[in-house]
């Protein structure tokens, strides 16, 4: 009598085992930058806190560095369903038909972090997000990273000094007429192979917050970094729609609550983590540091603001107008 008996709890087990292992929601999340940064951190935490508000019930795997997608891919992978979450840069929704996001490329839009917030806390940034739906994109949330140096091979001082250089951009309208503002070439490569065409030479110089810069080890291939914080580089946590409606309403009101406190976690973090990646260019050695006089940064901003009004048509004027008031 015993041998069925335990038969029969062996098989009950393995049912449990079955359906819970069914009832557990894979999230693949996958991004491009390092684990060590910010977007890279906040993205593990909120692993941790969607499988622990879950109780299990959602495991969520993150692939950084690359590792799954590339920029352009990781786009298709998430409108395709192969990928549930990403993080993109706000500069890389162009290709995808949702050009307002660009206004976040616009150089010397935002004064510091405040101004920031105030649009991506905002009713704007709100607004902005819901235009993903018609891509089938549900906009989770902004994470911030930070304001952009310029990097190249010789020093960066004077507006003259950028001309003639070949510059890394992200997939932004607006950044290749920034770079283009400053006599430079602008040239669209994915992040991945950002370091290997600073060092083979296909471009001179590029622009990135300083917790890139570092992670990447673009130290080891730029002999100098100007300090000109002319523009932002933020993110926007999105999921596929399809999938983010599928959700049981409870699951789905958890991972809200695990992508909130990411979010604040991100935030809190980002300032730090760049003010670090700074530091750590800094103690490499390899690498000289310049911060532009008042008066250069000046120069700087009368070249890149004429971008505003250059590309008003292409983000739309009303997108910009309601950025300019939201920052006061
Ligand atoms: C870049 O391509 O430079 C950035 O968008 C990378 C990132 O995700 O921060």
């Amino acid at each position: 009598m015993q041998f069925p008996v335990k038969k029969i709890l062996a098989c009950a087990l393995l049912a449990v085992g079955a359906s819970l292992a069914q009832a557990q929601t894979v999230i693949k999340f996958s991004h491009v930058v390092a684990q060590d940064t910010p977007k890279g951190k906040a993205a593990e935490f909120f692993a941790k806190k969607a499988n622990e508000l879950t109780k299990g019930k959602v495991k969520v795997e993150v692939y950084a560095n690359s590792a799954l997608y590339k920029d352009k891919e990781e786009m298709e992978a998430l409108q395709l369903g192969s990928v549930q979450m990403l993080a993109p840069s706000l500069a890389k929704f162009g290709p995808l038909g949702v050009k307002e996001f660009e206004v976040f490329d616009l150089p010397f839009i935002f004064d510091n972090r405040d101004d920031l917030h105030k649009v991506t806390n905002g009713p704007v940034g709100a607004k902005l997000l819901k235009k993903l739906e018609s891509r089938g994109i549900t906009g989770l949330a902004y994470w911030d990273n930070g304001f952009k140096v310029f990097s190249a091979n010789k020093p960066l001082k004077t507006v003259a000094d950028y001309k003639g250089l070949k510059y890394r951009i992200q997939s932004s309208k607006v950044l290749e007429e920034e770079i283009r503002a400053l006599g430079g070439m602008p040239q669209v490569i994915a992040f991945g192979e950002t370091y290997q065409a600073l060092q083979t030479g296909v471009v001179d110089g590029t622009e990135n917050p300083p917790s890139n810069f570092y992670t990447q080890k673009m130290h080891e291939v730029q002999k100098h970094v100007s300090m000109t914080n002319h523009g932002y580089l933020g993110y926007a946590v999105i999921v596929n729609k399809k999938f983010w409606d599928g959700l049981p309403a409870d699951v789905r009101e958890q991972l809200n609550d695990a992508m909130r406190q990411a979010t604040a976690y991100a935030n809190q973090i980002a300032q730090d983590e760049n003010d670090q990646s700074m530091e750590a260019v800094k103690k490499s050695g390899k690498t000289t540091i310049y911060t532009p006089t008042a008066e250069e940064r000046l120069a700087l901003k009368k070249a890149l603001v004429p971008v505003h009004n250059k590309m008003s048509s292409r983000i739309g004027k009303d997108t910009i107008q309601d950025v300019y008031q939201a920052t006061g």
